[in-house]
């Protein structure tokens, strides 16, 4: 959800800006614009659209200049039109800034500006926030760094800013509160982004600004830090470990498709170092300090959104069952809203692949508030939940491009696994003999994912006879009921059809009703405890003549008899199942969407990483 991208130092800023903006195209965005300060002159270039238009749009135009801002706007007010895109600039066109967030009280301000002679040309928030900051340096007679901290002191709201004078081609001025920013720091040049993504390639030496603090990137003086309350900071310089071929699709024709093939060594990665097979233990290193909060917790509240939330849900059966500790599942968008019970011997699990969900992050805020341990399970190294929380552990996934999340579901399940069987093991919940198994079986996933991975052609085929189907129903029962939501929600993000998930068993109370020969329903119905039950479900959709595409363990005859078709997985222990059903619900939704002529990638409307609630 909108990105920012600036750079300062001696290389052409448009050229690596606009590459910066095309690497933070996945977050999702509906227009774009880059400003660069050349000779004393601001110039700006803004279009709605995607990048390659902005980029079109400059072919004639004299873009050079070694410092800029640019930045891919997600439209929260106003529509996404070339005024309302930024950058803005200031009623002096001395300044430019571009902004991610939401200025709260920017109604008030601009009246107040308003009275003082100040007009405005778009409907954003983010131009009011230009404009004062323009009032400020005036009125009192302060360099930029000053102004836009003063500025900061008066807005309530989420921000990432960049901002640039024309007067002064030698210094970028950064803050950010509740959305994320970066610096990169190279040889006599700065990097600034909303994630690491465009500026890989450049340097690996990266800040990430806190909240409430400013930076002044300059060639002159180096890399000042201070909060808004004029405290000066000491940056603290760390290592990116990303690497840049895991930004590029490396020969598939959609990330989302690389990511759905990459799951068996995303999976691998996720246990690396955790799974101690040879010791016959699991090894969390990050939330060791709070091993004792976590084994004793009386309730576990699992907060997170969208397909984290799903990933949270299988976290559910897996604590109940390996753990014996109760489980609440939240949105955390209800749950920041509800004046939630939360104890102090609680733990809230915040799970987030971005770690930037603005949600999630708020409800990280009240459950703190209450004094519940706080675990974070992240995939981006560094973002602001992994930082709010009291100890996680990371997924390791690596960067996910496409929007539609894939492998980092499966990373987010196999450290939930990880958890339940570490906490199992040391209550004693677990039989050693159960626990040895699970290590093998877990061990053995990324294999049976590489399997499930080959029955590809053969989804591509059901995939072609059901892409024009408006609806479709997803079933499963158990551990595979959230499977089930996640393959809805997987279809109807990227292909536009709408999809329901739903416990097999629920489908009687109201579901059933949309059944008839034209409606699909995909059943996760691997041999497992309630197969049985799962089967005499799919006797029912039949029964009224549904279509049943079933996801079913290998060598089973019983479902075959009754399915229109059926994906085999192989066999595993029934709580790793989740980890290797997805996989063909990932597919089937993947070749639906492309078979239908979508953005795959950053399918409308949606965003990467929600930093708005
Ligand atoms: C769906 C999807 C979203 C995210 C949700 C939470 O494919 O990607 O539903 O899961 O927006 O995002 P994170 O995990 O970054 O907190």
């Amino acid at each position: 959800m909108c990105g920012i991208v600036a750079y300062i130092g001696k290389q052409e800023a448009f050229p690596i800006i606009l590459k910066g903006l095309k690497r933070l195209e996945y977050r999702g965005y509906d227009s774009s614009g880059i400003a660069v300060v050349n000779n004393d002159s601001l110039n700006v270039f803004k279009k709605q659209g995607k990048v390659a238009m902005l980029e079109e749009f400059v072919t004639d135009k004299d873009t050079s200049g070694c410092i800029g801002i640019g930045h891919t706007r997600w439209a929260t007010h106003g529509l996404p039109t070339d005024a309302n895109a930024h950058p803005h600039s200031s009623g002096n066109e001395k300044f430019a800034l571009v902004h991610n967030g939401i200025i709260e009280n920017y109604a008030i301000i601009k009246e107040n500006l308003i009275n003082k002679g100040h007009t405005f040309l778009s409907e954003t928030d983010t131009e009011v926030l230009m404009h004062l900051i323009e009032e400020i340096s005036t009125q009192h007679d302060c360099d930029l760094f000053t102004a836009v901290r003063l500025a900061l002191n008066e807005v309530i709201g989420a921000y990432a800013i960049v901002v640039i004078n024309k007067e002064n081609d030698q210094e970028l001025i950064a803050a950010r509160k509740s959305s994320p920013l970066v610096v990169g720091i190279g040889k006599g040049e700065y990097f600034c982004a909303s994630d690491a993504t465009p500026i890989i390639e450049f340097t690996k030496n990266v800040v990430y600004l806190e909240d409430g603090e400013i930076a002044k990137l300059s060639l002159k003086d180096g890399l000042k830090l201070k909060t808004i309350k004029n405290e000066t900071k000491t940056p603290f310089i760390q290592k990116l470990e990303m690497e840049l071929e895991t930004l590029e699709k490396g020969g598939y024709d959609h990330f989302m498709l690389k990511e759905i093939f990459e799951q068996p060594k995303s999976v691998q990665d996720c246990m690396r170092g955790r799974l101690v097979l040879n010791e016959n233990k699991v090894s969390l290193g990050g939330i060791l300090n709070y091993k004792e909060q976590i084994v004793n917790a009386k309730r576990i509240i699992v907060i997170a959104c969208g397909t984290s939330w799903h990933a949270g849900l299988v976290g559910e059966y897996l604590f109940e069952e390996l753990a014996r500790v109760p489980v609440e599942v939240e949105y955390a968008s209800e749950f920041r809203y509800r004046n939630p019970i939360i104890y102090p011997d609680d733990v809230v699990i915040a799970i987030s692949q971005s770690g930037e969900t603005a949600d999630t992050l708020a409800a990280i805020e009240l459950a703190k508030s209450k004094g519940a341990t706080i675990v974070g399970v992240c995939n981006v190294v560094g973002s602001s939940i992994s930082r709010a929380t009291d100890c996680g552990s990371y997924t390791h996934a690596g960067p996910e491009i496409g929007v539609a999340s894939t492998k980092a579901f499966t990373a987010q399940v196999t450290v939930l696994t990880l958890m339940a069987m570490m906490i199992g093991r040391e209550k004693g919940t677990i039989s050693d003999e159960r626990f040895t198994r699970l290590m093998i079986d877990l061990d053995n996933i990324p294999h049976k994912i590489e399997s499930v991975l080959k029955t590809d052609a053969q989804i591509q085929k059901i995939a072609d006879i059901y892409k024009d189907s408006p609806n479709a129903l997803f079933l499963g029962r158990g551990i595979n009921f959230p499977v089930a939501l996640e393959g809805a929600l997987k279809l109807k993000e990227i292909s536009y059809i709408h999809a329901e998930g739903y416990p097999a068993a629920e489908m009687k109370h109201g579901p059933i009703a949309l059944i008839d020969e034209e409606m699909p329903t995909f059943v996760v119905a691997t041999k497992d405890g309630s197969y049985e039950k799962v089967v005499s479900n799919i006797q029912e959709v039949k029964a009224r003549k549904g279509k049943v595409i079933a996801i079913v363990t290998k060598g089973d005859k019983v479902v075959k008899g009754i399915a229109d078709h059926v994906i085999e997985i192989p066999k595993t222990d029934d709580m790793l199942v989740p980890l290797i059903a997805t996989i063909p619900m990932q597919l089937l939704s993947y070749h639906i969407a492309v078979m239908r002529n979508c953005n795959v990638d950053q399918p409308r409307n949606l965003a990467k990483s929600v930093t708005v609630e």
